[in-house]
């Protein structure tokens, strides 16, 4: 039987309490409230206006001005030279590719390796598939990276796919070049295809600015990337991504979905050229920072000790309550404060015990919606004394 994807579950408890009247301040879904910017649409528009987007994207691996402004942007953000010919496939958003990576690469019995906490979509896939998973987890202590040398080499031997999210969802952590290095010379030994997801390439705080696998000498002959349009350019709904990398793997994936889809509307592929082309999006990066520092410095304020994520849009915070599981925790939450968060278990079991709460509110103009949660989780009285004093 197909599980349920964890946000549907979310999304009609949240209905339910809206449907009763209630003020909720959502921290669930990850999706940017902010609209996409009016140069995006603009392009949008003239594009539609073009017939010749009227009819199917005929070419192997995506619209020629999308693939090569992809390319562009890559160089500029990263300094790696990718060929747009041959190393990089458009994507229906980055959640397609990653699904069809797996039944791209996975027969019945393969394994993939995958981090657990994660976003479901590696493992589910893999499991769709008729494949196996090893879940490498995901701990504090290790900053939220994988243990490789923890790895049983049969496991390794074995695997064909290894999938890693960096900036990470759920956790908000990131991944150091060293780390990248060390997972490409093991992807190399085992002979695995390294796949990061980078769907928070560009939303990082304080300066920081994330590494690209690829960054990496000979990560082009074992790695492909994923990255979105999404979060990068508040445009979640319109289904645009890409992933770029190994030749082989990119030209794979593309025949795939050849059999599959006929690729996105040539004029949203226009517009997210146009994106790609100068849009930075800034104003959306500062706009999250202030929310993660009323939010952050507002709960360690009131005793609920939480780290600040150097990238993406989530806060990774344990739960406050000991004894209580991470999926009570949120469901208490929402009964008493009218505050959705998501259970970490939803990520995995390594996910229980913690919560994840979204920098994506949609009504909060600089903050002042996450000052109100904040207050709200403070009146719940579901921060114990004994968390509060630690
Ligand atoms: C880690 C991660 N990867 C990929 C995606 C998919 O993004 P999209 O399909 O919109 O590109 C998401 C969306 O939330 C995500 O959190």
């Amino acid at each position: 039987m197909v599980p349920p994807y964890l946000f549907a579950e979310i999304s009609r408890i949240k209905a339910e309490a809206i449907a009763s009247g209630a003020d909720v301040l959502d921290l669930g879904i990850g999706d940017p409230d902010m609209p996409t910017p009016d140069a995006i649409i603009q392009a949008l528009k003239s594009a539609v206006d073009n017939p010749a987007t009227h009819r199917y994207d005929e070419t192997a691996k995506g619209w020629k001005s999308f693939l090569e402004s992809a390319a562009k942007w890559y160089r500029n953000e990263f300094g790696v030279e990718i060929d747009p010919a041959k190393e990089i496939v458009q994507l229906i958003g980055s959640k397609e590719g990653l699904a069809h990576l797996a039944w791209t690469y996975i027969d019945p019995g393969d394994l993939a390796i995958v981090p657990n906490p994660a976003y479901s979509v590696y493992r589910v896939n893999t499991l769709f598939a008729g494949g196996e998973v090893y879940e490498t987890p995901l701990r504090e202590e290790n900053g939220f990276l994988p243990v490789l040398s923890e790895i049983p080499t049969d496991v390794a031997r074995k695997a064909k796919l290894f999938y890693v999210c960096y900036p990470n969802n759920p956790t908000g952590a990131v991944a150091p070049i060293g780390f990248y290095r060390d997972l490409v010379a093991f992807c190399g030994q085992y002979d695995i295809l390294l796949v990061n997801d980078m769907a928070y390439s560009t939303v990082a705080y304080d300066g920081y600015r994330n590494p690209s696998v690829l960054q990496v000498e000979g990560a082009r002959s074992v790695a492909i990337e994923f990255h979105s349009l999404s979060k990068m350019f508040n445009m979640t709904g319109w289904r645009l991504g890409f992933a770029l990398g190994n030749a082989e793997a990119v030209a794979n994936l593309a025949a795939l979905k050849s059999n599959l889809d006929s690729k996105q509307f040539p004029a949203v592929a226009e517009a997210g050229a146009a994106a790609l082309s100068g849009i930075r999006n800034e104003a959306s990066i500062e706009m999250y920072q202030r929310r993660r520092d009323a939010l952050v410095d507002g709960l360690n304020a009131i005793g609920w000790k939480v780290a600040k994520p150097k990238a993406a849009f989530y806060v990774w915070a344990r739960v406050p309550a000991p004894g209580m599981t991470s999926a009570d925790f949120c469901q208490e939450l929402l009964k008493r404060a009218n505050i959705v968060t998501i259970p970490g278990s939803g990520y995995g079991t390594e996910g229980e015990g913690w919560v994840r709460m979204s920098l994506t509110l949609l009504g909060d103009r600089n903050g002042e919606r996450f000052s109100e949660a904040v207050r709200r989780i403070a009146e719940s009285g579901l921060i114990s004394q004994a968390v509060a004093g630690r």
